[in-house]
């Protein structure tokens, strides 16, 4: 069934409260999508500004016809992306590479460059992932918070509400809706024009002073959460600048503190109540006995073994085991002793570099004194490190430690060849070089 004729509600139009009530818009039903578009089309040619159309479904091309300009949405991403992007550079170098004091109370946000292999604090490549996504976040929530302000969302109430009949405008009927706010807005000529285009009915729609409760409400809800959440930070605060006796918290045990029982612990299932269990009787062991304090500690009697010995078959002083202790002293060794162990490495370059006040250089492996140690004294300084050097004995088998410590030997022979060893290589002829300096 449709309305031809236009009705209007006789209560006031000219703006002005009533009992307090307020106008706040004007509101025009239609019954088709072409007749709230054409009639878009003339409110937007009167120049009004604060004034919208709402439709059951979307209606192409309204936009056009109210002259809604495109959004500035992705502007706003780009800008956010763009922030997000810096962000993760900057926090990036400050945490990592800056040693920058700021005022005692800003101290719990210092930098803290961490040396880690000699590698360099700021490097590009390494911070990209970080970089990424916080571009992808900063940009993210830049389109949806947004789109909630370019849209004024969230309005949990519009006056708009309170009419019964703007109600069907989830259903089949079409409204446009002028507001009084508008600087075009004249109380005798826009009633008129709104009554002459076409609409089914003209309808006031006031405001009541005072939002109605669910909006008060929400408000106050809203002002107990935000207040709720300040307590975390606060509680964080506090701990920064607070001591305590009492363990941490412990919130996430993971496996931290499980039931298990201990090797020298006594264990009620067995009958000899051993944890540790003894190896089947007639059990024969194999490797790695410990036995050989020469090839496993580098000691003969009671001092190092003073020769390099071949007199166990896992170490012949062949090309090949030379080549082993190459590669494996370019991998633990040369860090910090250098390629040609002169105690230059990377990580000793970067500590000097950065002036570290508590460094202790690597030592230089070719000179007299480190010449004059026996082998098994370099065996032992893998083994268990030595002074400031940690020990690498867990990591490297001991065959390994005797090729690298036969590479060191080979190293400082390199250094201070004897007489002869120049003719032996010449007798060689040229060589292909290898990968190390
Ligand atoms: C993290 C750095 C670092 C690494 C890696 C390292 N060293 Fe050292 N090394 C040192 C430092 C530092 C010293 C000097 C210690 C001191 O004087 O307090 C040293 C000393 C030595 C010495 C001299 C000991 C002496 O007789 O006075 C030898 C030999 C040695 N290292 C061999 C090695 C070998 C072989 C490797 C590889 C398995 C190795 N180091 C790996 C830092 C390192």
């Amino acid at each position: 069934m449709s309305h031809t004729a236009t009705a209007i509600d006789t209560r006031r139009t000219d703006g002005a409260s009533d009992g307090g009530r307020r106008l706040h818009a004007l509101l025009v039903e239609f019954e088709t999508p072409s007749a709230i578009k054409e009639a878009a089309r003339r409110i937007r040619d009167a120049g009004f500004v604060r004034w919208d159309t709402h439709t059951p479904f979307p209606v192409h091309g309204i936009d056009e016809q109210m002259g809604i300009q495109r959004t500035k949405l992705p502007l706003l991403v780009f800008a956010c992306g763009a922030v997000g992007c810096l962000t993760g550079l900057v926090l990036q170098w400050w945490t990592n590479a800056s040693n920058v004091d700021l005022p005692a109370a800003l101290n719990f946000i210092r930098g803290y460059p961490f040396q880690v292999s000699g590698k360099p604090f700021w490097s590009l490549p390494a911070n990209i992932p970080v970089i990424f996504e916080l571009t992808v976040l900063f940009s993210a929530f830049g389109a949806v918070f947004g789109m909630l302000v370019l849209n004024d969302l969230p309005k949990h109430y519009n006056p708009l509400f309170r009419s019964q009949r703007f109600r069907r405008v989830t259903d089949d009927r079409f409204f446009l809706c002028v507001e009084t706010a508008d600087p075009s807005y004249d109380p005798q000529h826009t009633p008129a024009l709104l009554r002459s285009l076409g609409g089914t009915a003209v309808e006031e729609v006031y405001d009541e002073p005072t939002p109605p409760a669910p909006t008060r409400i929400v408000n106050r809800v809203l002002v107990v959460l935000l207040c709720l959440a300040l307590i975390p930070p606060a509680i964080i605060a506090k701990a920064r600048v607070s001591r305590s006796d009492s363990p941490r918290i412990h919130l996430i045990q993971d496996m931290d503190n499980q039931e298990k029982f201990k090797t020298q612990r006594a264990y009620p299932l067995f009958a000899d109540q051993r944890v540790m269990r003894l190896p089947v009787a007639g059990a024969v062991a194999r490797g790695e006995l410990g036995d050989d304090a020469h090839f496993e500690r580098g000691i003969v009697g009671n001092g190092y073994a003073e020769q390099f010995p071949a007199h166990r078959p896992e170490v012949r002083l062949t090309a090949e085991f030379l080549q082993r202790g190459h590669d494996k002293y370019g991998v633990y060794c040369a860090p910090c002793h250098g390629f040609d162990g002169s105690g230059q490495g990377r990580i000793n370059q970067r500590a000097i570099e950065l002036e570290e006040p508590a460094w202790v250089a690597a030592a230089a492996l070719t000179d007299a004194e480190r010449r004059s140690r026996p082998v098994g004294h370099l065996f032992n300084t893998i083994t268990n490190g030595i002074r400031t050097m940690g020990p690498y004995g867990d990591r490297i088998s001991p065959e390994d430690r005797w090729a690298i410590v036969a590479y060191v030997r080979a190293l400082q022979r390199a250094h201070y060849p004897r007489a002869g060893d120049l003719a032996a290589v010449e007798n060689i002829g040229p060589r292909e070089r290898d990968g190390g300096e």
